[in-house]
């Protein structure tokens, strides 16, 4: 055969298969038989969704969070989504997925900053979604203190279903109700209650994962390693797929005390906020007092289990300069402090419920850790510079303290490594509108980002996997196989020296590197 003819074969063959793959045969005949033997395995056709399928679309975005992604020409798009039902559609999508060289990906709530739940950057990747937000129960033992919840529930669904069991008791996670459990157990999760109770893996005794041969496994079937490695180490989708979590719930009082105070830098705001660097993590594990920085003003959001009159006293003690009065006091059950951190004062407690309430603006978030205070001559040049951001987007800095128990558990107890010395991560957030790639915009946050280098941790210089950010390296693949050489890089900075062991496990229990993304973890063998 002459080349053109070949040449032509291959395009036509294209057209009709809608392919953007460059090696067309493999991916249609491995799609088609891929998809053959999912409904040989017994799922539904109308819960199998094509490029082809009316739903598909919908489906796919019903969970974007971030509206860069949703222009879906410029990533690679899943074969087919898989809305899952039960644990054994999720056995059937690996299975066949093995079969026919089509890895999958797992999506809970479909937070991921960098869209990896649903979207792949290489032109050649073929994989498909299971879509788990249909698998989404939470089982809630309130006489034993602990609830079996299914890693499609959001964690608002988590929330509210334990407070309707048991007003007193409560659990330590996210402060956005719309994240999925799937996704943000498997970074670590933390929140509002960390200093009181530590992040949401803390907490996890057992759960259930569809593994890599798509065997499901409790945590005994799975061993003492594969149970550490995902209670914070999967970064998302590296050792299986995890379809439901034992969790123990941990007690709340009758009243909590919810307060911002806002200050700007014109008055005092850059002082009391050097301050807040000393103090916030030494405070008692009942207070956590976050700060949120913008250019123009910088507010102190803090949540204390107990009542205004106990609070203030200890506020006047311990942080003066922040000088809170009574009429900053806004007392609560602790469920409505969800609704009234995230959504704001007039949201209620059914508004958690609410899957939907999607973003309309572009951003990149990266983070930091800090484990020394930084001075205050340099917090002044960080806000010199915030202020020439406003005429390409907005900007904000959420800082979250850590100290307490976030920081008491030993650094190798699970995968999340940042604990001891750490006094605060930093969440940097560059939003912007109209210019679609953001590139004035996202030019500024490398910039702020490379000055702020000599301040925060060093060697490595850490992040938190459940902020994603494929700025810091993405994975190379070396004959088939994820390298750890390159992997290094970042994951060295997402998980300390708890990477080589969460390599290890990975070369243990999924050797072939089939659950695999851009930044998933790589096998080393030893
Ligand atoms: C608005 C917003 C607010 C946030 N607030 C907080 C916060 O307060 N605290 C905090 O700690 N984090 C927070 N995050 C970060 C959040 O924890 C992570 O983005 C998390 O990974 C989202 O989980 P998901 O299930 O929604 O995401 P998904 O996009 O569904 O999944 C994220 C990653 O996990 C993998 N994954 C999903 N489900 C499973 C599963 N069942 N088994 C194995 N792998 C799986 C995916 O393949 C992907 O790689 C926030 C994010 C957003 C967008
Ligand atoms: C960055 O963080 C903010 C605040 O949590 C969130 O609203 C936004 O969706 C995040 N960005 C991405 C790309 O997910
Ligand atoms: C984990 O859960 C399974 C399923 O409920 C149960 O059989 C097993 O005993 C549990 N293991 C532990 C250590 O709790
Ligand atoms: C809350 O609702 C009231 C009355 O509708 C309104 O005046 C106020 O602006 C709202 N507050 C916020 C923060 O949205
Ligand atoms: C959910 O939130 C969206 C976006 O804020 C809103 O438009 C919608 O009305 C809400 N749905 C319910 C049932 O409250
Ligand atoms: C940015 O987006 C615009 C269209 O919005 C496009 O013309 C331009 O080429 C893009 N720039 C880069 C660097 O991608």
């Amino acid at each position: 055969m002459s080349h053109s003819k070949t040449l032509l074969l291959v395009i036509t063959f294209c057209i009709f298969s809608s392919c953007y793959i460059p090696n067309p045969t493999i991916a249609h005949d491995s799609s088609k038989s891929f998809i053959h033997c999912l409904t040989k395995k017994s799922i539904p056709p109308w819960l199998i969704h094509t490029r082809s399928s009316s739903s598909y679309t919908s489906i796919l975005k019903s969970s974007i969070r971030n509206p860069k992604f949703l222009n879906t020409a410029a990533s690679t798009t899943p074969l087919c989504i898989v809305t899952a039902k039960k644990t054994s559609h999720i056995q059937a999508a690996v299975v066949c997925g093995r079969r026919h060289r089509v890895r999958v990906r797992a999506r809970s709530g479909g937070h991921d900053y960098e869209g990896l739940s649903y979207r792949a950057e290489d032109r050649r990747e073929q994989f498909a979604v299971v879509d788990l937000s249909e698998m989404r129960s939470v089982r809630v033992d309130a006489a034993d203190g602990t609830a079996w919840v299914q890693s499609g529930a959001t964690l608002g669904e988590l929330y509210h279903a334990i407070w309707s069991h048991e007003p007193g008791l409560g659990f330590p996670a996210g402060v956005c109700p719309t994240v999925g459990v799937g996704g943000h157990f498997s970074g670590g999760g933390f929140g509002m209650l960390q200093r009181k109770h530590g992040l949401a893996v803390d907490h996890v005794v057992n759960a259930t994962l569809v593994d890599a041969r798509g065997d499901l496994l409790d945590r005994d079937a799975m061993g003492e390693d594969l149970f550490w490695a995902i209670r914070g180490g999967g970064g998302g989708g590296s050792f299986g797929i995890v379809v439901s979590w034992h969790i123990k719930l941990v007690p709340v009082p009758a009243t909590v005390t919810v307060f911002d105070v806002a200050r700007t830098p014109e008055h005092g705001a850059i002082d009391v906020l050097t301050k807040w660097q000393e103090i916030a993590p030494r405070m008692p594990e009942d207070i956590m007092v976050r700060v949120i920085a913008e250019p123009h003003r910088v507010t102190f959001e803090g949540m204390y289990l107990g009542t205004c009159d106990e609070l203030l006293p200890l506020m006047h003690h311990q942080f003066p300069d922040l000088a809170m009065i009574r009429g900053d006091c806004n007392e609560m059950r602790w469920i409505e402090s969800i609704p009234y951190i995230h959504l704001g004062s007039n949201a209620t407690v059914a508004d958690i419920l609410n899957r939907s309430s999607i973003s309309r603006v572009n951003t990149k978030n990266r983070s930091d850790y800090v484990r020394n205070t930084i001075p205050n001559h340099i917090w002044k040049k960080i806000f010199t510079m915030l202020q020439q951001v406003t005429n390409l987007g907005e900007f904000q800095m959420y800082i979250d303290p850590y100290g307490a128990k976030i920081s008491s558990i030993h650094e190798s107890a699970t995968p999340f490594p940042h604990r001891e010395g750490v006094l605060y991560n930093i969440q940097y957030i560059t939003y912007w509108n109209g210019d679609a790639n953001g590139t004035l915009a996202l030019k500024w946050s490398r910039d702020l980002y490379k000055f702020m280098e000599p301040h925060v941790s060093k060697n490595p210089r850490e992040a938190y996997a459940n902020y994603r950010d494929l700025d810091l390296g993405r994975n190379k693949v070396v004959n088939g196989i994820s390298s750890y050489h390159y992997a290094r890089v970042w994951g060295k900075r997402y998980f300390r020296h708890n990477f080589e062991r969460l390599a290890t496990v990975k070369a243990k229990v999924d050797p072939d590197d089939y659950f695999r993304n851009e930044q998933s973890i790589p096998p080393l063998f030893k």
